[in-house]
């Protein structure tokens, strides 16, 4: 076994929280936050994941505010929500894991009926394919004051995240989400400081990260997820994430999660492997989503065959760009992998799909270079996102129970 593979199952130190090995659990959306509140079977899963030996679990989509959430089954971070997730953090701790919460926002994502009236608030008015499904097609451009207000919400919860014990945050800064918004000139086309070169389209990112330092002071981890490139023309490039990056790091961000994709308009470069269009089309019970997918699935929903380590290339630009750490995700799912991962110099991996198929990964390939996971990429599992049990492996559905 080489030095490399025994980095990955080695301890590691991220501000001062040390971490048993270089596995994170990536934030997979888990669906079970019924009416919003983070449900035993969301702390099974995590609990199982800390079980199966994973350093950092990952709890996907905690929304900054309620207004930030796609519909009213997910969480946004308030006192309501406090004791089901200190239950859940103390469950994970006993296992000897850490967790980490996703905060992000919607932005113009957010298609909760909840929300009535309102039309959700993006950086530009433009038009919003989700918001199409509960007849508010068109986004509302946040003024200055609703721009700050934004900031300080990402503070208050960052604030509330640490204060119920998560051990770290990654903020969503990508996948077409909210922050993202702001990023892409697909989606900005503000004329103010908030918008036109990429340093101004920056400006409420590290706006916001600044807030979420100043929250959780300077001996608190953080993580932040980008999207390397939108994988549109006109969107951001991977030219333009090295840049990204850059300024995250001076930001203050420790480590770098190397994705891609955007929901909205490529959601399969993300995920890789088997199309989820029809799955969508399957089991989606609006009307106006079912049309959309079927007039304009093809567009957005573009084939990418499943490879190992498909963000390598590009997540390697970044690794040799920044020096603060950087978090490899995207097809890691064999013992080889994890090797290529450490002698590249990445300092952890984000594993997603593999860990719903094994939560015992971790575990299981400690020793064993030769580890092989068996997740077929079937991404049934993301299909099952608005799924009332939330997500599961369908080969493997007792994993969780
Ligand atoms: C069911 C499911 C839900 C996901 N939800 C999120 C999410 O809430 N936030 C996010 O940043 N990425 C989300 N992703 C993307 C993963 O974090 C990860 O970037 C992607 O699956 C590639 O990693 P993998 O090949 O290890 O699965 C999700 C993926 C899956 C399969």
């Amino acid at each position: 076994m080489s030095a490399d593979y025994d980095k990955c199952f080695s301890p590691a130190q991220v501000r001062g929280l040390t971490l048993r090995n270089r596995l994170i659990k990536a934030a997979t959306f888990e669906g079970k936050t019924p009416g919003g509140v983070p449900g035993e079977a969301l702390t099974r899963l995590h609990r199982r994941m800390g079980e199966g030996g994973v350093a950092l679990t990952n709890i996907g989509y905690c929304a900054a505010e309620s207004d930030g959430r796609i519909d009213d089954n997910m969480m946004y971070m308030h006192e309501g929500v406090r004791a089901p997730l200190e239950h859940l953090i103390r469950e994970v701790h006993a296992t000897g894991a850490a967790v980490m919460g996703q905060l992000g926002h919607a932005g113009t994502f957010t298609k909760n009926p909840l929300f009535k009236g309102k039309s959700p608030l993006g950086p530009s008015r433009a038009f919003s394919p989700i918001g199409l499904t509960v007849g508010r097609a068109i986004s509302t451009a946040m003024t200055s004051a609703q721009i700050k207000e934004r900031v300080g919400v990402f503070g208050d919860a960052a604030r509330f995240m640490k204060s119920v014990g998560f051990d770290a945050i990654e903020v969503h800064f990508g996948h077409g989400y909210g922050i993202s918004q702001f990023i892409s000139p697909l989606t900005n086309k503000r004329k103010d400081a908030y918008g036109g070169t990429l340093h101004n389209r920056m400006r409420f990112p590290l706006e916001v990260l600044a807030a979420v330092r100043a929250a959780v002071g300077d001996d608190f981890p953080l993580f932040g997820k980008i999207s390397m490139t939108d994988g549109v023309p006109g969107g951001v490039t991977y030219e333009d994430s090295l840049e990204i990056a850059t300024l995250l790091e001076r930001g203050g961000l420790d480590v770098i999660i190397c994705s891609g994709g955007t929901s909205s308009f490529n959601p399969m470069l993300l995920f890789r492997g088997t199309n989820i269009r029809d799955g969508i089309m399957r089991t989606q019970k609006s009307p106006f989503m079912k049309l959309g997918v079927k007039l304009a699935g093809g567009m957005l929903f573009k084939d990418y065959p499943y490879e190992e380590l498909f963000f390598l290339e590009h997540s390697r630009r970044i690794r040799e760009r920044v020096s603060c750490g950087v978090c490899y995700v995207g097809g890691a799912a064999t013992g080889a992998s994890f090797e290529t991962l450490m002698r590249e110099g990445f300092d952890f991996v984000q594993l997603g799909r593999a860990l719903l198929f094994d939560p015992d990964l971790p575990k299981n390939a400690a020793g064993n270079p030769g580890y092989v996971n068996g997740c077929s990429h079937c991404n049934e599992c993301a299909v099952l996102i608005e799924d009332p049990d939330g997500i599961r492996c369908v080969e493997r559905p007792d994993n969780f129970v």
